[in-house]
């Protein structure tokens, strides 16, 4: 029978440790339903000692999702095992994911800890661990630059003392395929113990090796992929959780392996994922970036349009993108039409937002002549999954030129239902509207990116813009589609100060400490 590879997904931990990342628990949450609805078998929620904010979302994912199970991380401190037990404990499958260095350059510089110590703290930590839930994984921080004896002494006591997944990191993107497998191998010749455990990979991507490494311990008896939706995570990130799962699924001839992921959603949760952390897909990137499917020479097309597998080695239709323009909404779609295609494009709404849903799409239609699945899809993100709203934008109206001040006049209902009303002249008319709405909502913050893409061709594609701003050392994220760029312009930042409010609260005492 085909064996199984289960798939950990951390981008809601090492995900979110990419620079500038800020999700809120709602984020989270939705991101985790999506996950569930991908099929991967574990979700790594957090960090619960690193963070209130972590913490609280640990636990509502915990209470909400059944069908995979929940990892929370924990260094190897009672207090960080406990606190993330407190979390996990609610889950229908929850697990404990302690990690602790193994290099001597941590040991020496970061642990200031000899190795004897070192053995000590993973045991008694995994066996503490245990004690509360007989899931328990053990991470080998930096284990790619560490004495491979003693990452297998380390291995053979921790299972010993009940870790049931023993996870191999190259945290710092070190490994080079060949030698990584080899180690993998080593591992399953040098510890005793090592059937008791399940055999895991967490790769980065410092080198650009992390889905290579990955695939070269599976091949070498790895069952476990830790990895991230669109590659994100720390520093250059980690493997990427499309390309991996797709690999797998398109070379089988050769891995005999299988996942449970539904490949169908793939593409869906990597816009997701991109929508919510604001961290745009580079066009050439496997499986989901806009290029992945894209034929621009005239042999190729030919031979595509001949036959598909001339030039493409993967159906897009099996990583869930969207038909785009061959499915077609316009103004005299009705509503059934409406939800039946949100339906397909896989979206459930209550009766609630599919009304707010279908007045978006009308007034959007009416300036569009052609809704299709990516309007759709932004439309849904735009209404649906806006942060509870504390400053709402009533209008915004702009005029500029070249022989104009560019001006904007801003109105919006604050949090006791109040108008708030202010014009203001800027530098544009984008830099206006942002002055007026920085006027109204009265929160210093510092724009440190804007980035705008047309989501569909043609000259009345709606824009998207996505934003960040600083305040307090903190990076929030907002987005906004519109047909009108100034508008859409001023729906994100709304949507990032929004957040902020959201995010920000006076408990959330900070107490990162990024593995
Ligand atoms: O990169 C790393 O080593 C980690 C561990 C916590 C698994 O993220
Ligand atoms: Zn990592």
């Amino acid at each position: 029978m085909t064996e199984k590879v289960y798939i950990f997904d951390t981008t809601l931990r090492d995900g979110e440790q990419s620079p500038g990342v800020a999700l809120t628990v709602e984020d989270k949450l939705e991101i985790a339903r999506q996950l569930e609805r991908l099929g991967v078998d574990i979700i790594e929620a957090g960090f619960p000692l690193s963070s209130l904010g972590d913490f609280e979302g640990v636990t509502a994912i915990a209470k909400k999702i059944r069908g995979c199970a929940i990892a929370g991380l924990a260094h190897a401190s009672p207090d960080a095992v406990d606190r993330c037990w407190e979390a996990v404990q609610h889950a229908a499958h929850p697990r404990i994911h302690i990690f602790l260095s193994t290099s001597d350059i941590h040991l020496m510089h970061q642990l200031r800890k000899n190795r004897d110590e070192v053995l000590e703290m993973a045991r008694t930590m995994v066996a503490r661990a245990r004690g509360y839930t007989s899931d328990v994984e053990f991470s080998p921080m930096d284990a790619s630059r560490s004495e491979p004896e003693y990452v297998f002494q380390m291995l053979e006591q921790v299972i010993a003392a009940g870790a049931t997944t023993v996870n191999i990191p190259d945290t710092v993107g070190y490994a080079v395929p060949e030698e990584f497998g080899v180690f993998i191998r080593n591992i399953f010749e040098k510890v005793p113990n090592i059937h008791k455990a399940v055999v895991s990979v967490h790769c980065h991507n410092d080198l650009g090796l992390a889905v290579a490494n990955s695939l070269a311990a599976v091949r070498a008896g790895a069952r476990q992929v830790e990895c991230c939706v669109n590659g994100i995570g720390e520093r250059a990130g980690n493997a990427s959780l499309e390309e991996v799962v797709m690999a797998l699924k398109t070379r089988q001839d050769l891995f005999d392996l299988t996942t449970d992921v539904k490949t169908r959603e793939l593409y869906r949760t990597s816009r997701l994922v991109s929508d919510l952390t604001g961290m745009s897909i580079q066009p050439n990137k496997a499986i989901v970036g806009g290029n992945a499917f894209r034929h621009q020479s005239g042999i190729h097309q030919d031979g595509i349009l001949k036959m598909r597998e001339t030039y493409e080695i993967m159906d897009a239709h099996d990583i869930g993108w969207p038909a785009g323009a061959e499915i077609v909404l316009g103004k005299l779609s009705g509503r059934h039409g409406f939800q039946a295609r949100l339906e397909d494009l896989g979206y459930e709404l209550t009766r609630e937002e599919l009304s707010r849903a279908f007045k978006a799409f009308k007034e959007l239609a009416d300036k569009k002549a052609e809704v299709d699945d990516r309007d759709l899809e932004a439309l849904v993100a735009d209404k649906l999954r806006t942060v509870e709203e504390v400053y709402h934008l009533d209008l915004v109206q702009v005029s500029c030129g070249s022989q104009l001040v560019p001006t904007a006049t801003v109105r919006l209902t604050g949090p006791e239902g109040q108008i708030l009303l202010h014009t203001a002249t800027g530098t544009g008319p984008v830099d206006a509207a942002y002055k007026a709405i920085d006027t109204l909502v009265g929160i210093p913050n510092e724009l440190t990116e804007f980035s705008i893409k047309a989501i569909t061709e043609g000259i009345d594609a709606q824009g998207e813009v996505t934003v960040r701003i600083q305040h307090e050392g903190k990076t929030y994220v907002g987005r906004g589609a519109d047909t009108d760029i100034v508008v859409a312009s001023a729906k994100a930042l709304m949507n990032a100060l929004n957040r902020l409010l959201a995010i920000q609260r006076p408990a959330d005492t900070e107490v990162r400490t990024s593995p």
